[in-house]
């Protein structure tokens, strides 16, 4: 028996922030954006709503798209870094605004990865016949820990959310192969510092602005097309697939010359490979399952095609996984 995605949705919110409107806000412009991220514009999601509301509209999509009622859902894996509150997790609260009662919930915290995580976390649960229909939700609101006065962070993020049911699939299809990795020794990399047990909300913390993202971006740059790349080659060696075999390939999208660098290294061809970075930048564990709903729902992907996921964020933390697509869409 295999596990696999029976149902994927998505939502993003409507507010757009684009080039233009950073422009006014920091010392940028369009073309260094463009240039260096391929990123035009990035939803944000509206104050008084969180990640909670934007994941709990993917997850009624993709409930409605696997075409089973709520109450088959069995458990929900919510991946998120910018979850509603430190406590309780974002799972529960989708669990209780879509109306399930007395299922386990809980979050998941693997940064950009989570959702390649989540459905891995689900896939064993799914094939040791614990489980019958995991929901696993990325939702991000990046926005909120976005410093807007940081031109080298503001122009990156955006916010979004989706979601996958993963059941039993036929013998050969589902998720056939997933690929972890991470390297605590390069937490300091990418990170919020304050707000945790470490360094709890003080006006310090506000006033220095530590509730906000930082990041070294050109180091985590070499170290992303290095992970991103080693992940995807590991899952065609050990799958004994070539390259060509990947009808679809959805990398993390963080950065458009990250991606150009993990696809020469991994010698897949550019027209295989799903971008929505310039719609969307990076929303964190949300970007790869956006990717994949949109790519499904756009006819990109058919029954029997073989798709690489990838992904590479906080933690240092990375993933990839390979499926064999078992909707008849
Ligand atoms: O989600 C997964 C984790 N995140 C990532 O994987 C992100 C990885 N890193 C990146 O995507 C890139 O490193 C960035 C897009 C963040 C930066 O691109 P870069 O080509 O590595 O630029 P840089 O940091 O080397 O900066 C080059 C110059 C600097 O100016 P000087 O020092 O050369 O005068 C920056 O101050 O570009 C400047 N710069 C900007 N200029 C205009 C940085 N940000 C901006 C900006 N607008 N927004």
């Amino acid at each position: 028996m295999g596990a696999g995605i029976i149902g994927i949705g998505s939502y993003v919110p409507d507010r757009v922030l684009t080039n233009a409107d950073l422009e006014k806000m920091v010392d940028t412009s369009d073309e260094w954006i463009v240039t260096r991220t391929g990123i035009r514009e990035r939803r944000i999601c509206p104050e008084g709503k969180a990640a909670s509301d934007l994941g709990t509209v993917a997850a009624i999509r993709a409930v409605e798209d696997a075409g089973i009622k709520v109450q088959e859902i069995d458990m929900i894996i919510c991946a998120t870094i910018t979850p509603d509150m430190v406590f309780p997790s974002t799972a529960c609260i989708i669990q209780n605004n879509i109306g399930i009662e007395n299922i386990p919930c809980f979050d998941l915290s693997a940064a950009c990865s989570g959702f390649i995580y989540g459905l891995e976390i689900a896939r064993s649960l799914i094939e040791t016949h614990r489980y019958r229909n995991i929901l696993v939700v990325a939702a991000e609101c990046m926005s909120r820990v976005t410093d807007y006065t940081d031109r080298t962070t503001c122009v990156l993020l955006g916010d979004g959310a989706a979601a996958a049911v993963v059941s039993k699939v036929e013998d050969n299809y589902g998720i056939l192969d997933t690929y972890l990795g991470a390297a605590g020794k390069y937490s300091n990399l990418l990170y919020v510092p304050a707000g945790g047990s470490k360094i709890p909300a003080s006006h310090e913390t506000v006033d220095k602005r530590m509730h906000f993202m930082k990041m070294e971006g050109s180091t985590l740059f070499r170290i992303a097309v290095n992970a991103m790349s080693d992940s995807v080659k590991k899952i065609i060696e050990r799958n004994k697939i070539s390259p060509e075999d990947i009808v679809l390939f959805i990398p993390h999208q963080a950065n458009i010359r990250i991606i150009q660098g993990v696809a020469k290294s991994a010698c897949i061809a550019m027209d295989r490979v799903f971008l929505n970075i310039e719609k969307y930048g990076n929303m964190s564990a949300a970007s790869v399952g956006v990717a994949l709903d949109e790519a499904a729902k756009s006819g990109k992907i058919k029954k029997n095609d073989l798709i690489c996921m990838v992904s590479f964020g906080a933690g240092l933390t990375w993933a990839a996984n390979l499926i064999k697509w078992s909707k008849n869409d």
